[in-house]
């Protein structure tokens, strides 16, 4: 488990499937309804709010907990070598898609999404990853530039149904450390 003063990343389980649909219904609405098309993202935000099992039974997804007594969650996020939307493609075993980061709003800025992508990164190049790929929301575009990624392209989501949500690709080579990764 890494450790900063007030918080610690650690592995999710399933047991955690509560607690991070919890944190996903604080975080989205109102960190990412900006980047977004009101009508579209009402319809879209109790698909992308929902604990995804095959993420928390992965291994390689995280939640941040709150040092202290109860322990709360105020992030999560993680990585998979499966592409989000073409989940029975193999995989390329150098690339890893990062998924489902979240803060908690009260939390933001005091770099527990860093602490996220900072523990990807380590687990990732051990399992011989060295390029994250991710679709990103409007809103988070900033948050990955300034964690090394760059931008790709413009693209759509497929949340099924008729519904996709506008999105961006990113990319980022892990060459050198966490911190100074390049795009
Ligand atoms: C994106 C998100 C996970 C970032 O979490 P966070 O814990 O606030 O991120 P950190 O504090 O680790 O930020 C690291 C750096 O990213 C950049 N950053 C983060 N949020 C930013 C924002 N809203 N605008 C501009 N830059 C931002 C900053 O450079 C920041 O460093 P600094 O605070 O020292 O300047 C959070 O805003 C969130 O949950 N958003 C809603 C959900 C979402 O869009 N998730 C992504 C799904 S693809």
């Amino acid at each position: 488990m890494s450790k900063t003063a007030d918080f610690a990343v650690r592995t999710a389980s399933l047991e955690d499937a509560e607690a991070v649909s919890a944190l996903l219904q604080a975080s989205y609405p109102s960190l990412m309804a900006l980047g977004y098309e009101p009508v579209l993202f009402a319809r879209a935000l109790p698909l992308l709010t929902k604990a995804n099992p095959a993420l928390l039974s992965s291994g390689t997804w995280y939640v941040v907990e709150l040092s202290g007594a109860d322990g709360a969650l105020i992030g999560c996020g993680g990585w998979a070598r499966q592409r989000p939307d073409a989940p029975n493609e193999p995989v390329d075993t150098v690339l890893g898609h990062l998924r489902h980061f979240a803060t908690h709003p009260k939390w933001t800025r005091r770099g527990v999404g860093r602490a996220l992508f900072e523990r990807c990164v380590a687990d990732a190049r051990l399992a011989g990853v060295c390029t994250f790929e991710c679709y990103s929301s409007i809103m988070a575009e900033a948050f990955y530039r300034a964690l090394g990624f760059r931008t790709v392209e413009p693209m759509k989501i497929a949340l099924g149904d008729n519904l996709t949500i506008p999105s961006v690709r990113m990319l980022c080579q892990m060459t050198t450390g966490p911190s100074e990764a390049t795009g």
